[in-house]
């Protein structure tokens, strides 16, 4: 038996008693390894009554990450979802696996990152329990260059779910961050491996790293000012599995139609540069003030810059130039 059938097993009957008997004969182990099994997942947080003859009851309030849990969720039938407790980076974990053979849409999904990583070689902060850190692998058959599209459909994959799983609206800050409430929940990093010869794709690896809540103690002094979560400190029955799931469906249907850019309206209706005045970061260069005019169907930010050249920008970041000088 292992942990993962039995939670499988216990996923399917939440909130309903299934007597240790059933579980044993189902399982093809005793009555005894059925309880030592339980007694571990009750360490792991998840909410396992037991009633004398009745038996055991999980219930669909546990909001621990569990393969069993994304999969009770998940519509498409192409993801492999592995949950680690634990590990480096999803994405680092997951190049090893890609490098190694592991099929397209396996899914890696950690409760935890002890070496999180962000864009332009910073960290991201990855405490357990409250958020979701998920990586998806993709063979793609396309040219390095369109693996911004990949970055730009995953953002909306996140927006729709945290907005349907919420009820409030998100948006999308040129070129990776979701925000609610002007504050970033979410970040993604997507690295490729690339035919040289080519210039084709061997494999990407979409990770997404989404704050669900608030952290018990807040948010570390230096992320106060920009990080948010999707919810408060409460969260909701089996929440993070449902955002994991829905997060996968939504960036597996887009990803699947990737050239016919389907997303890119909800990514340019979402957009919380366009109109402003910005600068643009690029590292080892000065800031550059500018306008963002708008996102063009290559997901490169269209801006006029201060002697009024027109430029379409596809690296970098921005930051939004608070009551700065439209131009
Ligand atoms: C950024 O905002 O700079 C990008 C952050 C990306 C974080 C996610 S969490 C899952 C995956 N594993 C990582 O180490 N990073 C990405």
């Amino acid at each position: 038996m292992t942990r993962d059938e039995l939670l499988a097993i216990l996923w399917e009957n939440a909130d309903t008693y299934i007597s240790g008997a059933q579980l044993a004969r189902r399982l093809s182990v005793s009555r005894t390894a059925v309880w030592k099994q339980i007694e571990q997942l009750r360490g792991e947080g998840y909410l396992i009554e037991s009633v004398t003859n009745k038996g055991y009851r999980l219930s669909s309030r546990s909001d621990v990450l569990s393969a069993a849990g994304i999969e009770r969720y998940l519509e498409h039938p192409n993801i492999r979802v592995q949950v680690r407790r634990s590990v480096s980076s999803t994405i680092t974990v997951l190049k090893e696996q890609a490098e190694a053979g592991a099929p397209e849409g396996t899914a890696l999904v950690a409760e935890e990152q002890t070496k999180g990583r962000g864009r332009m070689g910073r960290s991201f902060y990855s405490p357990p329990g409250t958020g979701v850190y998920l990586s998806l692998l993709l063979r793609p058959d396309t040219a390095a260059a369109e693996a911004v599209a990949l970055t730009a459909c995953a953002a909306v994959a996140v927006a729709e779910s945290v907005e349907s799983l919420s009820g409030h609206p998100a948006q999308i800050k040129w070129i990776n961050d979701v925000l609610m409430d002007g504050k970033k929940i979410c970040g993604i990093l997507t690295e490729a491996s690339v035919d040289f010869e080519s210039g084709m794709l061997h494999y990407a690896v979409v990770g997404i790293g989404i704050n669900v809540l608030i952290p018990p103690g807040g948010f570390p002094p230096e992320l106060q000012d920009r990080a948010g979560a999707v919810f408060g400190t409460n969260g909701g029955p089996a929440l993070r599995c449902r955002m994991a799931a829905a997060v996968l469906d939504l960036l597996m249907g887009y990803y699947e139609r990737l050239g016919e850019k389907t997303y890119y309206e909800g990514y340019k209706q979402r957009s919380v540069v366009l109109g402003r005045p910005i600068l643009l970061l690029t590292p080892g260069h000065d800031p550059v003030p500018a306008q963002a005019l708008d996102i063009d169907r290559d997901f490169a930010l269209v801006v006029r810059l201060a002697d009024g050249t027109i430029r379409h920008v596809n690296s970098g970041e921005v930051s939004i130039r608070p009551g700065g000088p439209d131009f």
